[in-house]
């Protein structure tokens, strides 16, 4: 049996909710009339954004516009992140300030959804504390939203789903796409990695990948519909069909996709360091639709945290990948992620870390304080480092990354770069991203927005960079 086979959602299963979509449609029109309005928010990573897109493709299926205004909406859906205290902070404030709203109209559904929820203690002080929330459900319960649409307003029932598994892949989802020519185009689901200090693998199940020939049906299907930019997403792209049944890895899925007619980027993560390969490198280097943009998370530039992570890389293989890959990849640009204040780390032990930012010419990072996750390994260390020391520590990481940043960005004043452009800057300016994922800002006109346009430096600002259109 395939991976798709042993985590495809059954035939039954998709039948029932498509009958509970029939029925939920009703509802929906009877209770709220022709133009019933969702208010979804999505907190979290890229993969929530996603998901949210499937969501609302239900929704919108059940007949519901989209609202930025909350007190518009007939049905608030809340995708949840876990990955930070922060995070669940943040959801949990946002989620009590909706009581006054959910009170005050009797036919108001909030519901809440995703990794957090996916947390049985979490589930339950919500059901405990914020009773007025209607429906919970988790990570292995999405494709289930139309039975839970129609039975919470229908039947009034309080629901709390929170199937614990290894995870679903639910191929025939529709879809609400937040941009009309940036995609996110899921590969694979799920994380085997149990990284010590992550919640991840707990709340997103098991590692699954989607079917290639769906994924490059997909990314024909968005090129023709005019799409400019394609993300590949996974928490970690480069173990893509890793089990020996599939019969595919990333680097063919990545050469498969270049090979598509038009004119369009690709982009992918999250890539991890352990499982990204010369070839991989090599191919994104000979691919030319390929972003020359790498996310390579590195968490730590210390062998001992690294070990005590449960990485699976050294610092010194580290390097040598990203030698290898600015070998061959010249013009790449590097984006990072990393941990301050491991359980257990030590100031001596931070200071490789840094040692390992300056020899590595990230263009930007994405810097966290370590936040214990409840369940994990790291969570029963011994973490004897007052919080207030990590923060000191921390700004000494962002000082010597701004140094960085800014001196690699302002090497790029006077080259010319293709750029997707995206919107608008506060400032008026059109936006949009080099190759790099840099964003670039500039003076032009509406008509760029969605399309390619060459774009000269004129200025660099630390992590942004101004310009001059060329064409
Ligand atoms: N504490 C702090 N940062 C974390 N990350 C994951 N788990 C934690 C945690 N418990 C960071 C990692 C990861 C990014 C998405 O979030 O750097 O790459
Ligand atoms: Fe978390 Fe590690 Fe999986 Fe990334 S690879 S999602 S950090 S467990």
């Amino acid at each position: 049996m395939t991976d798709n086979q042993k985590f495809s959602v059954s035939a039954e299963e998709r039948e029932k909710q498509k009958e509970y979509m029939l029925l939920a449609g009703e509802t929906v029109l009877s209770l709220f009339g022709p133009s019933p309005k969702a208010f979804v928010h999505t907190y979290g990573c890229q993969a929530n954004v996603s998901d949210s897109e499937r969501l609302k493709g239900m929704l919108s299926e059940m007949g519901f516009g989209f609202t930025d205004v909350l007190e518009e909406a007939d049905l608030i859906l809340y995708n949840t992140c876990a990955i930070r205290e922060h995070a669940q902070d943040r959801v949990f404030g946002n989620v009590g300030a909706l009581k006054n709203l959910r009170l005050a109209k009797k036919n108001l559904r909030i519901m809440l959804c995703g990794c957090m929820v996916q947390q049985a203690s979490v589930a339950e002080k919500i059901r405990k504390s914020y009773s007025f929330v209607d429906v919970i459900f988790g990570t292995n319960a999405g494709h289930r939203l139309p039975e839970f649409v129609y039975r919470t307003l229908a039947k009034g029932e309080k629901i709390c789903e929170i199937p614990q598994g290894d995870g679903f892949i639910c191929e025939d989802l529709p879809v609400v796409r937040d941009s009309s020519f940036k995609a996110w185009l899921p590969i694979m689901y799920g994380c085997n990695n149990f990284c010590s200090y992550c919640i991840v693998p707990y709340v997103k199940g098991r590692e699954r990948s989607r079917d290639p020939r769906l994924i490059i049906e997909e990314a024909e299907n968005l090129v023709k519909s005019g799409y400019k930019e394609i993300t590949l997403l996974g928490q970690n792209v480069n173990s893509y069909g890793k089990s020996p049944s599939f019969g595919y890895d990333f680097s063919r899925l990545l050469r498969e996709i270049n090979d598509i007619e038009g004119d369009f980027i690709i982009r992918f993560m999250t890539s991890h360091p352990k499982d990204c390969t010369r070839e991989l490198l090599d191919t994104m280097a000979s691919c030319s639709k390929v972003a020359k943009h790498l996310h390579l998370p590195f968490q730590s530039g210390c062998n001992r945290v690294l070990k005590e992570m449960n990485r699976g890389y050294t610092r010194e293989k580290y390097l040598e990948l990203l030698n290898y890959a600015y070998s061959v990849m010249p013009e790449l640009s590097v984006t990072s992620d990393v941990i301050v204040g491991f359980p257990g780390e030590t100031y001596d032990e931070f200071c490789e870390t840094l040692d390992l930012i300056r020899q590595s010419r990230f263009t930007s990072m994405f810097s966290f304080i370590y936040s214990p996750r409840p369940g994990t390994k790291a969570a029963a260390m011994p973490d004897p480092v007052p919080e207030e020391e990590k923060g000191v520590w921390f700004r000494e990481l962002l000082a010597v990354q701004e140094e960085i940043a800014t001196k690699r960005t302002s090497e790029t004043v006077g080259k010319t770069y293709r750029v997707l452009c995206e919107g608008r800057s506060k400032q008026g300016l059109v936006s949009g991203r080099t190759g790099g994922n840099v964003i670039i800002e500039f003076p032009g006109g509406d008509d760029c927005i969605g399309t390619f346009r060459d774009v000269t430096v004129t200025e660099s600002l630390t992590w942004i960079l101004r310009g001059q259109l060329c064409n």
